[in-house]
């Protein structure tokens, strides 16, 4: 495999399309418009930029891996692409129509592969040019430096297209998972009741948000506390996936903390909107409860 198209260049996809022009492949990237995908690609270019001041990479490495990476005008552009990572938006409507139209287009043997968090793949592969030649490919936020990937095969995947996903990913240098088509594969299914209990707790009383983050920071090891990673993740995106762990299992341990689902209505959906569990307008974040 030697070219890769990457549908979406936000933060997921543009750190995919990162990892993946590192690694020597040649990849396509879109978005809604060309200029999106520019801006995604100077983001890349940024991140690189930081890599060889603090002396992790090279110049021409980062010249190398830069030029690996086209910004086409729209996913009919991915014709040549071996394996197609979408990376959009986690709307479903919008995935599918994007299936669609690169299907058309796409190699009988091409693969197409998407990194949704939560929709289940036998279903979305409904939308694909070949169940058989889809599956979820699920990486991590921040995807340059978290060292795993989720594998997810849908009902009809068959092992081929498996076997070449795994290769690839591992060529990233990433650590492969395996999971079942179930909600929330693995790691959404075990964060995010973790994430939702801490605004039950919270919400009940038994803590404040920093105290929970230290709590959790130092008396579990963890990199960051439950709020300040809800932060990072979108607090929008933390509702929507625990939305589908309670619908899709039935089981009411997964429902929603109202907490957190105040926190969406409210608009504050974490760092991307500067106001999440923590305010993030000035220098350091301040708790907003
Ligand atoms: N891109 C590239 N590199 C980045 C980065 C980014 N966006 N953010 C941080 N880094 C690098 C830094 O350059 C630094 O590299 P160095 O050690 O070589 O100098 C290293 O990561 C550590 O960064 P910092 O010192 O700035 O800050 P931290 O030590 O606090 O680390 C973190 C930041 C890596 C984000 C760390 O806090 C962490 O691992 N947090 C947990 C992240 C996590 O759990 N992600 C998974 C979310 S769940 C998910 O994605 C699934 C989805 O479906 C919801």
């Amino acid at each position: 495999m030697q070219s890769v198209g990457v549908i979406g260049a936000g933060q997921m996809g543009a750190g995919i399309a990162q990892v993946s022009a590192q690694a020597g492949y040649a990849v396509l990237l879109s978005d809604v418009d060309k200029a999106r995908a520019e801006a995604g690609k100077a983001g890349i270019a940024k991140a690189l930029a930081r890599l060889v001041d603090k002396e992790k990479l090279t110049a021409q490495a980062r010249d190398e891996a830069l030029a690996n990476i086209e910004c086409v005008d729209d996913v009919s552009a991915m014709a040549p692409c071996e394996l197609v990572i979408e990376a959009a938006t986690e709307r479903e409507a919008v995935k599918r129509q994007i299936f669609e139209t690169v299907g058309k287009v796409l190699s009988p043997n091409a693969i197409l592969a998407s990194n949704t968090s939560s929709i289940p793949i036998t279903r979305l592969a409904q939308a694909s040019h070949d169940p058989a030649r889809f599956m979820g490919v699920h990486f991590f936020n921040p995807v340059p430096v978290m060292g795993l990937i989720e594998l997810i095969r849908g009902l009809a995947t068959s092992d081929a297209t498996v076997a070449a996903v795994e290769k690839f990913g591992q060529s990233l240098g990433k650590e492969i998972v395996h999971a079942n088509d179930a909600p929330g594969f693995i790691v959404n299914r075990v964060l995010m009741p973790m994430l939702n209990e801490a605004c039950f707790a919270v919400g009940e009383g038994v803590a404040t948000i920093p105290d929970v983050d230290t709590a959790c920071k130092l008396g579990l090891n963890h990199p960051m506390g439950p709020f300040t990673l809800a932060d990072f993740i979108g607090l929008d995106t933390c509702l929507e996936i625990t939305r589908v762990l309670f619908e899709g299992t039935g089981d009411p341990k997964f429902r929603p903390a109202p907490l957190l689902i105040k926190y969406v209505e409210a608009g504050w959906y974490g760092r991307k909107t500067k106001r999440g569990f923590y305010d993030y307008s000035g220098e350091t974040p301040v708790p907003t409860r």
